[in-house]
């Protein structure tokens, strides 16, 4: 069993990841800016507490965000460290279509994936689609309209609690580079997703779909953010908001 320090291990992601490699046996220290119990404080831009947080550590679950490219920065300083340390595993989460969307967030990710592959730390790259609670906040965030704008282009939503489980599978197997990309069960469109939401969350406002223009949207309609083939997700968008929305 390894010794695993989980970055972004109090995020949405994290929660379920911690709780997954916790049942398979591991035993997990989490990174936090934060104090909380069984969190080591550190700051993945600034490096403080990383020295310290690596100390024993022989894998390095890397799922902390800024949700900007300062992403890269932090990636920057936690290789530098793990080759510092008795690291011989990174296993980072990226996204589909990392290198088909051109999104500034996306790009940075790419960027990472990249610094990983020219490290000497062994690691594993996993991509999956985006996760039901960003579809979600996409809609839940559009506080003061009476109406939900909903771009025309599908997704491919997965559960948390899906990635999690994979990202445990690849921390009990050799580092592999970069694994197949995971999706969820179901391509629906925006609109589709925002009707379920609209029901589920009791909303009285119109859903109003709209074209967008641009090369982002192009690559979305082409389905960059989706992954051929059998999906690996078991859980449905309408399960996920039945758990929300009770
Ligand atoms: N959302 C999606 O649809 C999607 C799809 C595929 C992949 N991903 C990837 O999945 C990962 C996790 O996303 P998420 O939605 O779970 O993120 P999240 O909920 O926003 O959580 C962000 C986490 O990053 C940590 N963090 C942020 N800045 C930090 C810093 N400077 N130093 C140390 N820790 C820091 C936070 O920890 P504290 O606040 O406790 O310090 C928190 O645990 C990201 O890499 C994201 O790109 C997301």
């Amino acid at each position: 069993m390894s010794e695993i320090l989980v970055t972004g291990g109090t995020g949405t992601l994290g929660v379920p990841t911690v709780d997954a490699l916790r049942r398979a046996g591991h035993s997990v220290r989490v990174l936090s800016r934060h104090p909380g119990p069984d969190q080591v404080r550190g700051d993945l831009l600034t490096g403080a507490g990383l020295a310290q947080a690596l100390d024993g550590i022989d894998t390095v679950v890397h799922l902390a965000t800024s949700g900007s490219t300062r992403d890269v920065d932090a990636a920057g300083t936690l290789i530098a460290a793990a080759e510092e340390s008795a690291v011989t595993h990174i296993v980072y989460i990226s996204i589909v279509g990392v290198d088909s969307i051109p999104l500034p967030y996306y790009r940075a990710k790419l960027q990472i994936e990249h610094m990983l592959e020219a490290s000497p730390v062994p690691h594993t790259i996993l991509r999956a689609t985006q996760f039901h609670d960003l579809v979600t906040m996409i809609f839940a965030y559009q506080k003061r309209l009476p109406w939900v704008f909903v771009p025309r282009f599908g997704a491919q939503p997965i559960a948390v609690e899906d990635v999690a489980e994979r990202l445990t599978e690849l921390v009990g197997q050799e580092p592999a580079g970069r694994v197949a990309d995971i999706g969820g069960p179901e391509r629906l469109s925006a609109e589709q997703m925002a009707r379920q939401w609209k029901a589920a969350a009791l909303s009285t406002k119109r859903i109003v779909s709209i074209r967008l223009p641009g090369e982002i949207v192009r690559t979305l309609r082409e389905r960059k953010n989706m992954v051929p083939g059998a999906p690996y997700g078991t859980k449905t968008y309408s399960e996920y908001l039945a758990k929300r929305y009770g």
